[in-house]
């Protein structure tokens, strides 16, 4: 087998944002699974400042989907969860809480990928006016900080995986 064969390098490169779904709910097992994986990836000092907002309900992820400009696909999917983190936890949260949660996403997305489910990044704390509102609709105290939502859910569309290093990335040796 060559090393693009691996399992872990396919799911990595195979892994694309997926905004459409089919009308399918994700069981609580997968869920669990989802979120053991995104609490897996490496945080500074090991703090593991992240927290996470399990959304199924219909009327919720609508009302996530009609106050964001990029997040239509919330109309449709089963469900989201909301990647946050709490900046007081400790010096180290509180310098790299984004670093740990977008950490913790991008192992949330990998992981729902290799269990065939598709989703998506949605982009929150830097999205202006976003931040505020998730945490109003969700009930999200103001001392934790809202990364991101991923929507996931069954996958109604199926993309090329990713291949090859954008021209320009590579530096070899130094810049
Ligand atoms: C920080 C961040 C924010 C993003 N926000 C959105 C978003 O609001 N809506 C959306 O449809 N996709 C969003 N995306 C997904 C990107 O558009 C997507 O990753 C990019 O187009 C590359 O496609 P790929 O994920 O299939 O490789 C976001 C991705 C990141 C990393």
């Amino acid at each position: 087998m060559g090393i693009r064969e691996n399992e872990a390098v396919r799911a990595i490169l195979g892994r694309r944002s997926i905004r459409r779904f089919e009308d399918r709910p994700v069981d609580t097992e997968t869920v669990e699974l989802l979120i053991e994986c995104a609490c897996a990836a490496p945080s500074a000092a090991n703090v593991r400042p992240c927290h996470f907002v399990v959304v199924t309900e219909r009327r919720l992820l609508s009302a996530m989907a009609e106050g964001h400009p990029y997040a239509k696909m919330m109309f449709e999917a089963p469900l989201a969860v909301v990647v946050c983190g709490e900046p007081d936890k400790s010096d180290f949260a509180a310098r790299y809480w984004e670093e740990d949660c977008s950490a913790a996403m991008e192992n949330l997305l990998l992981a729902a990928h290799a269990l065939s489910l598709g989703g998506v990044w949605i982009g929150v704390r830097h999205a202006p006016g976003q931040e505020a509102r998730i945490r109003d609709l969700l009930g999200i105290p103001d001392r934790i900080a809202v990364l991101g939502v991923a929507a996931l859910g069954y996958g109604k569309e199926q993309k090329e995986p990713h291949s090859g290093i954008p021209d320009g990335a590579l530096h070899l040796g130094g810049w």
